[in-house]
């Protein structure tokens, strides 16, 4: 296939992914899919512990280390409103946040990388991963084994702000931690103009909200980076009550895990405090999410080459207060995770996202250099 060949044929099976997508766990169909068009170019598929995803293998003609390329395969539960020719078949599940063209982009580089088989010096290893918005399948990959002997992994994320043909590769943390919790404050219902015989709980979630807004502004440097954000608040019934609890939930986003364990601490603190100031009972829920997302240098220098060597225009991005679940496998080896630009009109997760499809085959030559790059310099942490 030549490279006009190549592009049409990713296209037209990432539409074929696009009009079908599945939310995490359920990508069978998907994992159906990405396993016949490996197999219709002979490429080796390892056997896995896990009922979706794929992990492909490509061995090189001459010895050398395996490295890694991964993506990700799953969907989202959003309706779509693109009006699309080839907009979701599947009313209520939607590639809203373009893991399909990181899958076909993996596909290419594998196409890629197959066609000059005999001279790789090595092994590349391509993780089709499920689950990464729900979490938790980056982790099961890695449990179950696909990451041993791999020396270094690189992974992409198409960025609708960038235009197509820019790429931003970033040494140091990319992505942020993501951590959610949930509060509820029990104090004790009653009359609204009888309040001295309750325990007001509206009254100290109000307290409450304001002081936890000073974590982020009061105890952390203002050269460093976190959000503190409460997204929702269930109490009461109606207006002549006070009612007997309220419950909050949030989302912290930090780049550093000392930073992290400190918001956190001080969020215990400050909850545990006030509940007492106003006589509630307190529960805090706390429900971590994936660490920061922290390239490493040389790999990313190496990233960095090959996307000039394509042509790409590199950038410094600014890091996303999003989380991503790869940082997991850069907790095990060096790698780096690069913004794609794919111009699209609206950002990710947004029921009207779209990408442009001429982007992703020049993801699939990058993610293909990239690898090849890596086992010529026999990269070693
Ligand atoms: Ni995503």
């Amino acid at each position: 296939m030549n490279r006009a060949q190549l592009e049409s044929h990713l296209i037209s099976i990432r539409r074929h992914l696009h009009q079908y997508p599945e939310l995490s766990n359920e990508e069978f169909e998907t994992t159906k899919s990405i396993r016949k068009w490996l197999q219709e170019d002979e490429i080796d598929i390892r056997r896995i512990g896990l009922s979706t995803g794929v992990v492909a293998e490509i061995k090189g003609g001459k010895p050398g280390p395996i490295v890694a390329i991964r993506a990700d395969i799953d969907a989202l539960p959003i309706v779509e409103q693109t009006g699309l020719p080839y907009a979701s078949k599947i009313n209520g599940k939607m590639h809203a946040c373009g893991h399909d063209f990181h899958t076909e982009a993996a596909i290419g580089a594998a196409y890629l990388l197959k066609e000059s088989q005999s001279e790789l010096n090595g092994t590349v290893r391509i993780i089709f991963q499920p689950a990464e918005e729900s979490g938790g399948g980056a982790q099961k990959v890695i449990n179950d084994g696909q990451l041993e002997g791999v020396e270094a992994i690189i992974g992409l994320h198409n960025k609708p702000d960038l235009p197509v043909g820019t790429i931003g590769l970033k040494e140091g943390p990319l992505m942020a931690a993501v951590d959610r919790f949930h509060i509820v404050l029990y104090g004790k219902g009653s009359h609204a103009g009888i309040p001295q015989s309750g325990k007001d709980p509206i009254v100290a979630a109000g307290h409450l909200i304001t002081a936890l807004q000073t974590i982020i502004s009061r105890n952390i440097s203002p050269l460093q980076s976190a959000v503190l954000s409460i997204t929702k608040i269930i109490g009461g019934s109606t207006w002549n009550v006070i009612p007997e609890d309220v419950t909050l939930e949030g989302t912290i986003r930090t780049f550093d895990n000392k930073i992290r364990e400190e918001v956190k601490s001080k969020v215990y603190s400050i909850v545990e405090s006030i509940a007492t100031a106003f006589s509630q009972k307190v529960e805090i829920g706390w429900y971590p999410g994936p660490p920061p997302l922290v390239n490493e240098k040389t790999v990313t220098e190496i990233a960095r080459n090959a996307a000039k060597k394509h042509t790409l225009n590199v950038i410094d991005p600014a890091p996303s207060m999003a989380g991503e679940d790869f940082s997991y496998y850069l907790y095990n080896v060096p790698g780096t995770f690069a913004f794609f630009g794919t111009n699209g009109n609206e950002e990710w997760h947004h029921p009207a996202f779209t990408l442009d499809e001429s982007a992703i085959i020049r993801a699939a030559y990058f993610l293909n250099e990239s690898s090849r790059e890596l086992l010529n310099r026999h990269f070693t942490s």
